[in-house]
């Protein structure tokens, strides 16, 4: 397949996909696909995007690296907005977010790292709030899906005492970007502790706890992702702790543990997730909770409907924002469910 060059006739609705050859990428380009959009499919290898079967579906594909900024400024030519799909994205959020900024439009990536989210919005912030440009850092299962529904359990509350997000996967079949981004992403994991963000202890908490159904209890490891940092941003609570159930992080650390199978037409595998976010101030909690099917495949919904709603102008302010600070959360949830995500969310 000829990988084409940026071209004067780009369709009106064209969305560009970084990293769209790798695993999540193909979700993504799926996913705009299946509403309407016309993605832009780049890689850094012209030949993993030749063999990724986008010709036969009539997606366009431009070739870009990192380390040459004139490349992605071509390859973002004539597009909407950009979703960064290339991990780890220590190496690619800023080369990106600086290309979107250029080009002046939306940049979104599913980033699960705490270090790249943190770079967008302390070095990224101010100057996409000064060109006008909307930047949203991991938009995705780590990250966005606990943010929103952090979000949406503290309803009217703009302050609490505690948030929980309790995470819980039946197994973790990781990809090899998920492989060689926690191989990069080494830097302490950050919680938060009488209100400040604060390292995680080593070695990290163990407990038994309680998961949503149909987990139930299970041993669990506090271990934060990306989601301290954007919950950081927005919502005003003294403890924030993240807790992920063993059994797939023995999954994660065996090296004979093969990548993700398809068991469906939409390419999702069998592994099945909870995430819930309790938030607790005095005596009164408040929870929401959502569970589904494939962490990866159901990154793809989460971050294209963000960028549905950026490019359908319901979001007025400009800058590096987390999810539930510039959406609706609960009305964002409910619009993926029940396709893509089942939700218990108090009040509705
Ligand atoms: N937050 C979340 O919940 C969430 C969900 C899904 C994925 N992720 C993250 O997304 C990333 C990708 O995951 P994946 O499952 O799609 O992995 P994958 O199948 O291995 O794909 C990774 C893609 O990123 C590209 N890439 C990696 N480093 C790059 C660089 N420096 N410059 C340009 N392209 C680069 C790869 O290009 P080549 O093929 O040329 O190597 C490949 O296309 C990982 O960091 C993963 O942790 C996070």
């Amino acid at each position: 397949m000829p990988v084409q060059e940026a071209s004067s006739s780009v369709p009106g609705d064209a969305v560009a996909v970084f990293g769209a050859a790798g695993h999540t990428g193909r979700f993504v380009v799926a996913e705009l696909l299946r509403r309407g959009f016309t993605p832009i499919a780049i890689g850094r290898d012209a030949a993993r995007l030749a063999g990724s079967g986008f010709a036969q579906r009539s997606v366009e594909t431009r070739v870009a690296t990192v380390a040459d900024p004139v490349s992605l400024d071509r390859a973002l030519a004539g597009v909407l907005a950009v979703i960064n799909c290339a991990g780890p994205f220590l190496d690619t959020a800023e080369p990106l977010a600086a290309a979107a900024i250029r080009a002046r439009i939306p940049y979104l990536d599913v980033s699960a790292e705490q270090g790249s989210a943190r770079t967008l919005f302390e070095r990224f912030g101010s100057q996409a709030e000064d060109t006008g440009v909307i930047l949203v850092p991991a938009m995705a299962f780590y990250g966005g899906l606990a943010d929103l529904l952090a979000t949406a359990a503290m309803g009217d509350w703009t302050t609490a005492d505690g948030i929980e997000i309790g995470i819980a996967l039946d197994s973790w079949r990781p990809t090899r970007g998920t492989r060689i981004t926690g191989q990069r992403n080494t830097t302490p994991r950050l919680f938060i502790s009488n209100g400040r963000l604060e390292p995680l202890p080593t070695p990290a908490p163990e407990m038994s706890r309680m998961f949503p159904a149909p987990f139930g209890v299970q041993e669990a490891v506090e271990l934060s992702f990306s989601e301290t940092i954007l919950i950081a941003r927005h919502l005003r609570a003294a403890e924030l702790h993240t807790w992920l159930n063993l059994a797939p992080l023995r999954d994660l650390r065996d090296a004979g543990t093969p990548p993700p199978a398809p068991t469906d037409d939409s390419g999702r595998s069998a592994q099945t997730f909870a995430v819930e976010a309790v938030v607790r101030k005095g005596a009164e909690t408040r929870r929401a909770s959502a569970s589904g099917r494939d962490i990866y495949a159901v990154t793809a919904p989460l971050v294209v409907e963000a960028v549905q709603r950026i490019l359908s102008g319901e979001i007025r302010k400009c800058g590096a924002f987390a999810p539930g600070e510039i959406f609706d959360a609960a009305c964002f949830l409910r619009a993926l469910s029940p396709e893509h995500l089942a939700l218990d969310i108090a009040g509705g």
